[in-house]
C-alpha cells in the first residue's frame, strides 16, 4: 500500500511517500480500517520536526509524548471503512463506515486521561490501511457527514469538546476562542456557538467573514490597536471563559478582560509557550487556569453523537493527494487557510 513514512525528526525530506508499504494485519481485538480520508494537524509537523522538547531539555528532539519509534505512519485523524476484523471482533463491523477515536488513555474509564495518540505513539492514516483496536471506532453509517468532514474531527474537534468540557462552558455564557480560524479553533467556535454561548473570535487578516458563518457573535482582529475598548464593546461586563490555543502574550493582554470568577482554558501555544503573567489577576478574581490535552472517551463519544446527528459540519479548507502530503504540510505551514486541510490516500 501507498503510506507518508516518518524516518526520522527534521524537515520535510524526513517524510517519504513509499508505494511499497505491507497492509498491517489486525491483532486479536483489532480491525483493519480502509483509510478513505484523514485530517492533518500541528502535531503531525512538529511530530516530524521533534519539537516537543523534554521535561527539563525544552531544546531536545521529541514527540509530544517523548521519544517516537521509527518508521511512523502519521496522522491521527482518520475515516474509512472495516475492511477486516481480527480475532474476537464481530463481523459485523466488516464493511462499516467507522470514525477512529486515536486516543491511548491512561486507563479503561471513560474519563481517562488521552496519553498517546496514533500516528505518533502508534501508525495513524497517512496511508492505504490502517490496523486499530476495535474499541476506537465509532460506526457512521448513518451520519450525514462526508468522509472527509468526518476526518476533520478527531483531534481539532475532540480538543475542542475536551476544552469546552473541562471548563464546564455552557450556553449562556462570553467566550472569546484563541487562533479562530485553526482546526482547534474553528472547532471551538462552531461548538461554543451551538451549545448557545456568545463567542468572540480572535483572528487575523481577513478571515473574519468566515468565523462569523461558523458562529461567532463577534470578531476581533489580534492586529487591532484599541484592542481592549473593542472587547468590551463585544462582551460589556467581562468574558466568562477564554478557550487558547494560542497562549504567548495573550494570557497577559486579556486575564484583565475576564469577569470575577471567569475560567481560561488552554491547549496550545502557537504564539509562545513560556509567559510572564500578573499571579495577582489570577487570585485576586478567583479565575482558574485549565490545561487541557484532547479528549476523554466520554467527549469523544459526545462528539461522535453529534456526527451521527449531523448537528456540526466541518469546514474543509483543502483536499490533497497522500502522493501530495508535501505540499499539504506547505499549505498548512503558511497559514492562510481556514479549517481543515484533509489527505486522502
Ligand atoms: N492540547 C491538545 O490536545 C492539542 C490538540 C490539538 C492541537 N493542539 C495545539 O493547539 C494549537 C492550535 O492547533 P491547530 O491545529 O488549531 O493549529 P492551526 O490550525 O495552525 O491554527 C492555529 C491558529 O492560530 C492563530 N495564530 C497563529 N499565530 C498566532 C499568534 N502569534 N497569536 C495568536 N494567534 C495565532 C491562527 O489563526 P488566526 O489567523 O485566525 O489568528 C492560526 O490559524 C497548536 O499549538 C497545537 O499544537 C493541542
Amino acid at each position: 500500500m501507498t503510506a507518508a513514512v516518518l524516518l526520522r525528526h527534521g524537515g520535510p525530506d524526513a517524510l517519504e511517500v513509499r508505494g511499497d508499504r505491507p497492509v498491517p494485519r489486525p491483532g486479536p481485538g483489532q480491525v483493519l480500517v480502509r483509510v478513505t480520508a484523514a485530517a492533518m494537524n500541528n502535531t503531525d509537523i512538529w511530530t516530524r520536526e521533534g519539537a516537543y522538547g523534554l521535561p527539563g531539555r525544552p531544546e531536545a528532539e521529541a514527540g509530544w509524548r517523548g521519544p517516537v519509534d521509527f518508521p511512523r505512519v502519521q496522522g491521527g485523524d482518520i475515516a474509512g471503512e472495516v475492511s477486516a476484523v481480527g480475532a474476537g471482533v464481530s463481523g459485523a463491523w466488516t464493511g462499516r463506515r467507522v470514525l477512529v477515536d486515536p486516543a491511548f488513555y491512561a486507563d479503561e474509564s471513560e474519563d481517562a486521561a488521552p496519553v498517546g495518540l496514533l500516528g505518533s505513539e502508534a501508525d495513524g492514516g497517512f496511508a492505504g490501511y490502517v490496523a486499530v483496536d476495535a474499541a476506537r471506532l465509532h460506526d457512521m453509517s448513518t451520519s450525514p457527514l462526508s468522509d472527509e468532514e468526518l476526518a476533520a474531527l478527531p483531534v481539532a474537534y475532540g480538543t475542542a469538546m475536551g476544552m469546552l468540557e473541562r471548563a464546564r462552558i455552557t450556553g449562556d455564557e462570553k467566550v472569546l476562542v484563541t487562533g479562530a480560524s485553526g482546526g482547534v479553533g474553528l472547532a471551538l467556535v462552531q461548538l461554543a456557538a451551538a451549545r448557545g454561548a456568545r463567542v468572540v473570535a480572535l483572528t487575523s487578516g481577513s478571515k473574519a467573514e468566515a468565523l462569523r458563518e461558523a458562529g461567532a457573535a463577534a470578531t476581533l482582529s489580534r492586529e487591532e490597536t484599541d484592542f481592549r475598548r473593542r472587547l468590551d464593546e463585544a462582551v460589556p461586563g467581562g468574558l466568562d471563559a477564554v478557550a487558547d490555543v494560542a497562549g504567548g502574550p495573550w494570557l497577559e493582554r486579556l486575564l484583565p478582560a475576564l469577569r470575577d470568577g471567569a475560567r481560561w482554558v488552554i491547549a496550545g501555544a502557537v504564539a509562545g509557550p513560556v509567559v510572564p503573567f500578573d499571579l495577582r489577576r489570577l487570585y485576586l478574581h478567583n479565575l482558574s487556569l485549565i490545561g487541557s490535552s484532547m479528549h476523554t472517551r466520554a467527549h469523544f463519544a459526545q462528539l461522535a453523537d453529534l456526527a451521527r446527528a449531523g448537528a456540526l459540519r466541518p469546514r474543509i479548507a483543502a483536499r490533497y493527494d497522500l502522493s501530495d502530503i508535501h505540499a499539504a504540510q506547505e499549505e498548512f505551514r503558511r497559514g492562510a487557510h481556514i479549517g481543515k486541510i484533509v489527505v486522502t490516500p
